[in-house]
């Protein structure tokens, strides 16, 4: 007998573009978006931190090195910490080159512009908040500060993740109605609690951390399952044969989420 799921219903769809599907174009950028949305995609996950004039933008790493420009346009003693520059300076960046010819002058993607996009063509957004060192707390209350704006009219939020607890604190703080997932790398002593404490309607687990064990205590205490990244079939397979929730993928390419059923 399968116990009775009294969970709220789940709004968001089963397939999560990783990065804004960031393998076919370059990732966290609009052409990103563009490209998992052409493949049918109609949620993305993306990663964002602040700039130093405090303007929320996407981009993955602490560093500007891999997928940018910097050290041609900032020139050899560049500090290439993200979080070190202004919006005027990174907005003028090439984020596309790196990733191919085909993408060259791409901007780096304001947060607010990413959104906008999600908000004209109705795709859901898992926002994950990526501080800058020293600045989780506050990065959590920015971005949630700008999501709750963006969304004030739309009927399903986006849902806030992070690994850094203070981040999701800072959210909470400041705009406790948008929904927050903590982001799990490895089960850490206090990975349930923690959650629970920042009220968190979801994990976001390494896939592997997944077993029916785990799901049943995420589910047993309200909480949703998402999984990054998953990107074979038969992990996805496994995934959905444990009842989990969301699957985040790089392989927008493989995986057909107009062809894969619904989540309960
Ligand atoms: O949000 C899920 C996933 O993106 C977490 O890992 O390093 O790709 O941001 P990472
Ligand atoms: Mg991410």
């Amino acid at each position: 007998m399968t116990t009775q799921d009294t969970r709220p219903p789940w709004p968001y769809p089963r397939w999560i573009a990783h990065r804004g599907a960031g393998k076919l174009a370059p990732e966290n950028t609009l052409a990103a978006f563009r490209s998992g949305a052409s493949q049918g995609y109609r949620m993305f996950e993306c990663d964002v931190k602040l700039s130093l004039d405090g303007v929320p933008f996407l981009l993955h790493d602490d560093t500007l090195v891999r997928t940018t420009n910097a050290r041609e346009q900032f020139g050899a003693g560049l500090n290439a910490v993200a979080g070190e520059h202004r919006w005027s300076a990174l907005s003028r960046l090439d984020a596309g080159s790196w990733h191919s010819r085909a993408f060259a002058g791409e901007p780096l993607a304001s947060f607010d512009n990413i959104a906008r996009f999600c908000l004209s063509n109705g795709y859901f957004l898992n926002i994950e908040i990526k501080p800058t060192a020293g600045l989780e707390r506050q990065t959590g209350e920015v971005v949630a500060d700008h999501a709750a704006q963006l969304w004030a009219h739309a009927s399903v939020p986006p849902l806030l993740s992070s690994f850094d607890p203070p981040a999701l604190a800072g959210a909470r703080a400041r705009q406790p109605q948008l929904p927050r997932a903590l982001l799990l790398d490895a089960l850490w002593s206090g990975w349930l609690e923690t959650a629970l404490t920042l009220e968190c309607v979801a994990l976001v687990c390494n896939h592997a951390l997944w077993d029916a064990s785990t799901v049943a205590q995420a589910r047993s205490a309200g909480l949703r399952t998402l999984s990054y990244t998953v990107n074979d079939e038969s992990a996805a397979q496994r995934l959905i044969d444990l009842g989990t929730d969301g699957l985040i993928t790089d392989r927008v390419d493989l995986f057909a989420p107009a062809r894969q059923p619904p989540v309960n």
